[in-house]
């Protein structure tokens, strides 16, 4: 069927099976895999997008019915222009180590500070837990995303 996707402020018109995931939509048509499969089954949080400011699980959502601005990973910032206060934030506080679920753990992170659940340590742990970490950057996710919060709330 024939779809279009709204992408990091472009509309993109596809050709896809209605099965396709917008994981998968995103990845191996649009080519956009900063966006990761990590369960495919709503357990991770590696293929966190927004969609309207919204947090959503791309690998939970066919491709067909998202209807909305889709942010990814990609749009936060383009080459050579300023990181995002969070992408920031997660560079300054070390909260990776190899990285993979780091971009739906930003992703996450934004929508968590829009979503006012960012007031504490407590808080975010919770509102984050959803994002998985094998390496288990943990302390230091949360600590970037207490220093970004006000950043961007003065932005
Ligand atoms: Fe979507 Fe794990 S890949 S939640
Ligand atoms: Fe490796 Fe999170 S930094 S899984």
């Amino acid at each position: 069927m024939d779809i279009a996707l709204k992408v990091n402020g472009h509309t993109h018109h596809l050709a896809v099976d209605p099965r396709v995931v917008l994981l998968d939509a995103l990845r191996e048509h649009l080519g956009l895999t900063g966006t990761k499969k990590g369960c495919d089954q709503g357990q991770c949080g590696a293929c966190t997008v927004l969609i309207d400011g919204k947090r959503v699980l791309s690998c939970f959502v066919l491709a067909a019915v998202a209807d909305g601005e889709i942010t990814t990973i990609e749009g936060l910032a383009s080459e050579g222009e300023p990181l995002h206060p969070m992408q920031e934030a997660f560079v300054e506080c070390d909260a990776f180590q190899c990285g993979y679920c780091t971009p739906g753990q930003i992703l996450s992170a934004i929508a968590c500070v829009g979503e006012g659940h960012a007031d504490s340590e407590d808080e975010v742990r919770e509102y984050m837990s959803g994002n998985l970490c094998r390496c288990a950057a943990y302390p230091n996710i949360v600590k970037a995303v207490l220093q970004a919060k006000p950043q961007m709330e003065q932005a």
